[in-house]
């Protein structure tokens, strides 16, 4: 039976919110790069899978009609007033090609999806922070997948559906609102991959892991965007890895996955990407 905890009001940004500036995360990228394990450093049958089927050139799906979207998307004219509860409900103009070069995960981390999606046969995959629709289209791409994707501005989301349309992709539910309001109407759904890509804050991001452990099954991996993005939200992954939900985790710098599998050992893995 899903419990419905708490909401809270994010009034005030907090302080460790603010993203670090581009020079910080210049330098923390690159001392995760040379101090990251390669596949020569690890002896985790389960992680030696990982990196074979989701992290290696060959093995990574190319989606070029996907990419011709993206391109399309930055080189769009139009302007939106862009509504983002991710900043308490801010409104502001914004340009469909600023976001489309911004905001959206690049081709490099997107195709991991896509081949975690295909690697962990995944049927029901559930993304938070559709945007313009890129990743949920990477997300959509495996034979046999569903995709229920939630974004709080519907001009945003109208426009991922065009671009969907365009790719023939039928397989995505969108879901309009605020994710605070919206997550409760998926019910007790099981999603086979929840990626979680908007409201990048501390307090958010544990109350959704917290939340969507009701749609989760001991299968499920949860995957996290920009962990190393603010102090917030440096502190929010350092509680997932130790909470007892959480068996096996992968940071990948921009990306940070959580494997629950009971059955795993508790272990915590950088790797180089
Ligand atoms: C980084 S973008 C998602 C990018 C997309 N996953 C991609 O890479 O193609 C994050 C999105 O989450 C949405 N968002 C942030 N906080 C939200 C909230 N509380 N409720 C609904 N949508 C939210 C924003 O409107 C924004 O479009």
């Amino acid at each position: 039976m899903r419990q419905h905890l708490p909401k809270h009001n994010n009034e005030k940004m907090e302080e460790s919110s603010r993203p670090y500036s581009f020079i910080r995360i210049a330098i923390s990228y690159i001392r995760y790069y040379f101090t990251s394990d390669t596949r020569h450093d690890v002896h985790s049958p389960f992680v030696y899978d990982f990196i074979d089927h989701l992290l290696k050139p060959a093995q990574l799906i190319h989606l070029p009609l996907i990419e011709a979207q993206r391109q399309a998307l930055r080189a769009s004219k139009q302007h939106i007033s862009f509504i983002d509860y991710g900043k308490q409900g801010m409104v502001s103009q914004k340009s469909i090609a600023t976001m489309a070069k911004n905001a959206l995960k690049p081709k490099k981390y997107a195709r991991i999806l896509a081949s975690a999606v295909r690697y962990y046969q995944a049927k029901h995959c559930l993304e938070l922070g559709t945007s313009l629709g890129i990743t949920s289209a990477y997300l959509a791409s495996g034979p046999t997948t569903s995709l229920v994707t939630m974004e709080g501005d519907p001009q945003v989301a109208a426009i991922a559906k065009q671009v969907w349309e365009e790719l023939g992709l039928h397989n995505i539910t969108s879901v309009i609102g605020n994710f605070d309001n919206t997550l409760a109407e998926l019910g007790d759904t099981q999603f086979d991959i929840i990626y979680i890509d908007g409201n990048h804050h501390y307090e958010p991001t544990m109350r959704y892991f917290e939340q969507l452990q009701y749609n989760a099954t001991a299968h499920t991996l949860f995957i996290f965007d920009d962990i190393h993005y603010s102090p917030a939200m440096e502190q929010a992954w350092q509680q997932i890895k130790a909470s007892a939900k959480c068996m096996v985790s992968i940071d990948l710098f921009f990306l940070g996955f959580v494997f629950c599998k009971p059955v795993l050992q508790k272990q915590h893995f950088v790797l180089r990407y």
